[in-house]
């Protein structure tokens, strides 16, 4: 089958097995050229593994500290005329050139909330690899349905301090737009930290804990954000950013449950970048694009397997204790520091204030984001023939 883009909203509809495929050997080759991290995880497992910073941080721990990984995602495969999504093709991918490589790489399909699922994680790396030194939780869902209880919680955007009204980017039209969204309703709130605070993540820790599958000296990470100044109202004082305070709150509780086996648990606070979690948050894929042209201008982007590298390689490894991972005074691990630099941060205020339809393609990256959009489901990928017919029933081992 041909596979061309087909784009709905925020969303890409179709995904190139051998566009995807590219994705990841690139991201593979960038961290093998970088050379081995020393001091890195041998067993680990990643929960939210097929996409954006959990493949990528998958990725690190497979090519550059040559571990075992064990991945969790909920993708879909091919299906008559339908294409997978890309992290079904990103999987394959992966676990194909991992094992081309010596390297042990399962993972399983299906909701990482549910207890099924995590009972068959659970009997895997019994079997197949005793116990892990590092758990990572990189989910980004917007739904999550209770293990218990059977009840259904949808993560929502929205301010909590009020109605919010501000610029927004309609990728549709090439329109700055304003958008304006009603103050979240407690049941709003509650529903999303229950989907993505760290409730859980914790359920995982303890589990695993309980289970003997935590190794002596396992790092725990989850990944958080903060952002600018522009986009606090809807993101970090809103609902999603309730849910990230609780992630927060819930690895001090975690650190004290991994010491138990001479470990840690930490939160990463990653800068802002396309995936395909972030292309569905209003304000913010404005906010990329202008910071996209800043960054680029100073020679300081990073995309995922730039950020995760260099949080294994220069934050949680590198031959230091667990307890000298640099944080900071909130105990947050920090690789949003570039985005963060103030003269960055300056810029993109001030462009803010006055960007416009007329003037935003000057001001901003939208060609850069468009770009990385596309590349997120295998398109636009360099060495790639898209006219060409491809298999789109891929197999994941
Ligand atoms: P993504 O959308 O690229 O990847 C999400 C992953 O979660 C995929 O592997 C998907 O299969 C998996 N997943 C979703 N629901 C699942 C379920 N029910 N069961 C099993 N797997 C499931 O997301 P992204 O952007 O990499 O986000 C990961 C984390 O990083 C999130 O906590 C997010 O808030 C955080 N973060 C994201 C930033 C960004 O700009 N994208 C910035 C800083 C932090």
């Amino acid at each position: 089958m041909i596979v061309q883009p087909k784009i709905k909203g925020f969303i890409c509809t179709t995904a190139h097995p051998l566009g995807c495929a590219r994705n990841v050997q690139d991201q593979i080759d960038h961290v093998i050229q970088k050379g081995p991290v020393t001091g890195g995880p041998r067993k680990v497992l990643v929960i939210g593994a097929s996409a954006g910073f959990g493949l990528a941080s998958r990725i690190v721990a497979g090519f550059g500290c040559r571990a075992a990984t064990y991945g969790v995602y909920f993708e879909k495969p091919a299906e008559d005329n339908r294409t997978a999504s890309a992290g079904w093709y990103n999987t394959a991918a992966f676990e194909k050139a991992a094992r081309a490589n010596g390297l042990y790489a399962k993972s399983v399909c299906g909701d990482a909330f549910s207890d099924k699922i995590k009972r068959h994680v659970i009997k895997d790396i019994k079997k197949d690899l005793g116990q892990v030194d590092m758990v990572i939780y990189s989910l980004a869902s917007p739904r999550r349905k209770h293990p218990k209880t059977g009840e259904i919680f949808k993560s929502t955007l929205k301010s909590i301090q009020g109605a919010y009204s501000n610029k927004s980017f309609d990728f549709d039209k090439n329109e700055v737009i304003q958008v304006s969204l009603r103050q979240a309703t407690t049941d709003e709130i509650i529903d999303t930290v229950m989907v993505m605070g760290g409730d859980d993540w914790q359920m995982w820790i303890e589990l695993l804990k309980a289970q003997n599958l935590l190794a002596p000296g396992c790092l725990a990470v989850a990944y958080s954000y903060i952002g600018p100044e522009v986009t606090q109202p809807i993101y970090r004082q809103g609902t999603i950013g309730a849910a990230k305070d609780h992630l927060e709150t819930t690895a001090r509780t975690l650190d004290k449950l991994m010491a138990q086996v001479g470990g840690r648990a930490v939160v990463s606070v990653n800068k802002a970048l396309v995936t395909q979690a972030s292309s569905a948050i209003p304000f913010i894929s404005l906010y990329i694009v202008l910071l996209l042209k800043q960054m680029k201008a100073r020679g300081i982007d990073e995309g995922c397997i730039e950020q995760m590298d260099r949080l294994f390689r220069e934050k949680l490894f590198s031959g230091r204790l667990l307890q000298d991972i640099p944080v900071d005074d909130e105990g947050r691990v920090r690789v949003d520091d570039l985005e963060m630099l103030p003269d960055v941060q300056a810029a993109v205020k001030e462009i803010w204030k006055n960007v416009t339809t007329e003037n935003v393609l000057r001001h901003g990256d939208v060609e850069g984001y468009n770009k990385e959009f596309l590349k997120l489901f295998g398109f636009g990928l360099p060495g790639v023939n898209y006219d060409e017919d491809v298999e789109i029933d891929v197999k994941i081992h």
